[in-house]
């Protein structure tokens, strides 16, 4: 195996934006035929370094070495030609052209004759065969911009596999996939081991990668602290090697006393996506729900916030009665969302990090206007301080963030509105081991402050650390409710499973 000469390999590379040393030194080595694992917490340069690879960032040192030969990668279509393909971390599809196009973009079939014309007959045809023969149920003619954020990412897959010639570089393709959808993609990448490609696969789900790795390389601030086979190093020293902390430290207890209702949510119903939805949050309490994908927590959540009403049932809000549920009222009333595509539907991506936690309580700010700028400022330092968001410039606009620090912004934007009852909705899907504690440990001076918290999430083990209570929806039906110290990832499955017939 040392003899071999590997796909791959980058050697002493280093990166500086600015001043900012963000690479320094990196080796990294992908065989033909294997899955290598980089992991590391945000920021730690994974991205950054796989940019390089792609041909997007030109290193400051170091080398790549194709198949043993040394290569220079001006632009992204030198290392395409020289058979590199990238799924970015965020999307880099065309919104307005067809799912077919975007596949074959560049390499589009073309008929004879003088002008070459695309021939989108045989584009949309074999781009169908594409996604057929994938697994994916998506539609090549409807344009990019169409899809939800699962199916995007499924397309971006599609025309990476279509162009990887020698090495495949994955920058967290499951974030927004669900598991049935990531198994296919597990096929597929068992399926580009045996073409012989170095496949390289950015998670931040370990679960996951014990799937698929077979060796792994950890970055933690920029330097490669650890390579080696898949399965040499325990979890817990993963963890140790990307964070410097340990397991046990991740979820940190809390000390409440449970006060009265704060949320009370009864017989709520949006057939056939759920119906008679009854429970409540107390303040000072953080209750859990579970469930598999499509069992219609999300919609329950956005149900609650006015976002899709219910179309029967009732809300009640510190003990008054919301009547017809919109977000704004919502928001009035005391009422927080942290949704699960933030980028979607919760942050304006395009704006700074202070409108953004100003956001929903703009009035606040607007009482003098000669004041507004300064008080924002201040505002915004406040949470950055407080929730330790980086970078700490209340002027960078959101979308430059790490999915950490989103989420931070977003519980900034719900704190600073005052928001007493707190739905969360998969608040760490994407988000590392740090920054996952500390959004764990603002969740607890939450409730400690006497805020009712609803946690809707897949990672059990999220669940049992943070919940008091855990409810358990399946097909659109509460079946079951546990208190979180008594209960098992099992038991809990046992409930979400999906009866046969
Ligand atoms: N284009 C850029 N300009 C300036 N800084 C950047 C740029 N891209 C990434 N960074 C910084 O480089 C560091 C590493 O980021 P990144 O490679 O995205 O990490 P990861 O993918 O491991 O989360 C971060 O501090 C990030 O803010
Ligand atoms: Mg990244």
């Amino acid at each position: 195996m040392s003899e071999k000469i590997p796909a791959l390999e980058m050697r002493g590379i280093g990166k500086s934006f600015a001043g900012n040393q963000v690479l320094a030194n990196v080796t990294l080595t992908a065989q033909s035929g294997e899955v290598l694992a980089l992991i590391g917490e945000n920021g730690a340069g994974k991205s950054t370094l796989m940019k390089i690879l792609a041909g997007v960032h030109h290193p400051d040192s170091g080398e790549i070495l194709i198949d043993g030969q040394r290569r220079n990668f001006e632009r992204p279509a030198d290392a395409l030609a020289a058979g590199i393909a990238m799924i970015y971390q965020e999307l880099s599809l065309a919104p307005h052209l067809t799912v077919a196009e975007n596949i074959f973009l560049g390499r589009e079939p073309r008929r004879g004759g003088l002008l070459k014309a695309i021939d989108s007959r045989r584009l949309n045809a074999e781009a169908r065969r594409l996604l057929e023969d994938y697994g994916f149920r998506i539609d090549p003619q409807i344009p990019v911009g169409r899809l939800s954020a699962a199916d995007r990412q499924l397309v971006e897959i599609t025309r990476a596999i279509v162009e990887a010639r020698r090495v495949i570089v994955m920058d967290e393709p499951t974030s927004s996939l669900t598991t049935h959808e990531v198994e296919e993609l597990f096929r597929l990448i068992r399926d580009l081991k045996r073409r012989g490609l170095a496949i390289i696969f950015i998670s931040h789900r370990i679960e996951e990668l014990e799937e698929i790795a077979d060796r792994m390389t950890i970055l933690r601030d920029g330097v490669a602290v650890f390579n080696g086979d898949w399965g040499s190093i325990s979890t817990d020293e993963m963890i140790r090697h990307m964070a410097g902390r340990e397991l046990k430290e991740i979820f940190p207890p809390r000390q409440t006393t449970i006060g009265e209702v704060r949320l009370r949510v009864s017989n709520l119903s949006r057939p056939p996506v759920f119906s008679g939805i009854n429970f409540d949050v107390r303040a000072g309490e953080v209750v859990g729900i579970a469930g598999l994908a499509g069992a219609g927590r999300t919609e329950v959540v956005e149900a609650i916030f006015g976002a899709q009403p219910a179309s029967g049932g009732e809300i009640e809000l510190n003990g008054e009665r919301i009547s017809s549920s919109s977000p704004s009222l919502a928001v009035d009333k005391g009422l927080g969302l942290l949704t699960e595509d933030r980028k979607r539907t919760g942050l304006c991506l395009n704006l700074s990090l202070s409108t953004n936690i100003t956001l929903a309580n703009v009035g606040s700010m607007l009482k003098n206007l000669r004041l507004q700028a300064k008080s924002e400022l201040k505002t915004t330092q406040g949470y950055i301080e407080k929730l330790n968001i980086r970078p700490p410039f209340p002027a960078m606009p959101v979308g430059r963030m790490s999915g950490g620090n989103q989420q931070k912004s977003l519980l900034a934007r719900w704190l600073f509105a005052g928001s007493k009852v707190f739905l969360l909705d998969e608040p760490t899907r994407g988000v590392d081991v740090a920054a996952r504690s500390e959004i764990y440990r603002e969740v607890n001076s939450l409730a400690e402050s006497g805020a009712a918290i609803v946690m809707v999430s897949s990672d059990l083990p999220e669940l049992l650390g943070m919940a008091d209570r855990i409810l358990i929806m399946r097909r659109g039906q509460m079946v079951a409710e546990l208190a979180a110290r008594e209960t098992t990832q099992e038991e809990i499955l046992k409930y979400a499973a999906v009866e046969e017939g």
